[in-house]
């Protein structure tokens, strides 16, 4: 199978070749084409994705990078927050997305506990999303703290994006999920954690939840590109919590979120629709149904009629 080309499950599924889906020619997006999108002020398109089929959807569209985001812990696992979810199942989320990737960068987001305890743990499991699961960065929240560890880890050729400002994974230090860089201290603070960020070789870094002065600031100020969410429009490119967008949520959105397609509603009404149609019997149909060869319908039958 050529890197281009796909079968798809369905045709899988009923043991036959389907035609190759052919991806754009669109060249491969990666770490410096990142930095070279920021140069040229080209906006940058990031979204979640955390399995096979939206992951492949993405792709198909062309956004930029694909975030395998700790996020899932809430979204695909249902949590209250971010920090039960392991290693191991963030590994197993990336995978899936890998398998579905051609274009976009893939980075898998470090989940709580696998890099605070200490760097070189941090580093081994970087390089478990490289080695195990096929990702091309990993994400980790934080700012001056970690600047010894993404040393590390990107002196072990594992580019690492940062994240800044409301950082879910310090959901009990903040007391909740809340603006953060309000104050001139905290501007002070976060603009410090974000050059020392870059200087420690940082390939991106996330801005969440921050005002969009500081954010333009930081962004004016930075080589690197920094990715926004819920940090206004000056940012260097942005980057959404795919249920969110697509309405899969069951609470009130943030402030932030642009709800683009309610696919919750397109599954309630499909739902609704196929269980009316199993309880009517509507569903399948004949032509839904295989059938056997004429020949050995009629000896099924005449077998029948010779057992009556
Ligand atoms: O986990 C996640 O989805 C994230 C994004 C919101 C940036 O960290």
């Amino acid at each position: 199978m050529s890197l281009t080309t796909f079968r798809t499950s369905g045709a899988d599924r009923a043991g036959k070749d389907a035609a190759p889906l052919e991806r754009g020619p669109s060249p491969k997006v990666t770490v410096p084409s990142l930095l070279d999108k920021k140069l040229s002020r080209q906006p940058i398109a990031v979204v979640t994705a955390y399995d096979y089929a939206s992951a492949r959807l993405v792709d198909e569209v062309g956004l930029d990078v694909i975030l395998v985001g700790d996020s899932l812990a809430m979204v695909m696992q249902g949590h209250e927050n971010t920090l039960s979810v392991t290693m191991d199942e963030m590994l197993l989320y990336t995978r899936g997305v890998r398998r579905a990737v051609r274009r976009a960068l893939v980075v898998s987001d470090m989940p709580f506990g696998s890099y605070q305890v200490d760097e070189r743990e941090g580093v081994a499991n970087a390089l478990r999303f490289v080695k195990e699961a096929g990702a091309e960065a990993v994400k980790i929240e934080g700012g001056r703290q970690r600047t010894d560890l993404v040393r590390r880890i990107v002196g072990a050729e594992v580019p690492v994006m940062g994240h800044l400002g409301l950082t879910p994974q310090s959901v009990h230090r903040m007391g909740g999920y809340k603006v953060q860089g309000k104050t001139l201290a905290a501007m002070e603070e976060l603009r410090a954690d974000a050059l020392a960020l870059e200087d420690s070789g940082c390939f991106a870094i996330v801005l969440e939840g921050v005002p969009r002065e500081l954010a333009r600031m930081i962004t004016e100020e930075l080589r690197i590109p920094t990715i926004g969410i819920g940090a206004g429009p000056d940012c260097d490119g942005q980057v959404l919590v795919l249920h969110d967008m697509m309405t899969m949520t069951f609470s009130a959105p943030a402030k932030f979120v642009r709800r683009y397609a309610d696919v919750g509603a397109v599954m309630r009404e499909a739902l609704g629709e196929y269980k009316r149609d199993v309880e009517t019997r509507q569903f399948p149909s004949d032509a839904e149904s295989y059938h056997l060869s004429k020949e050995l319908r009629e000896r099924m039958e005449s077998l029948a009629g010779r057992a009556g």
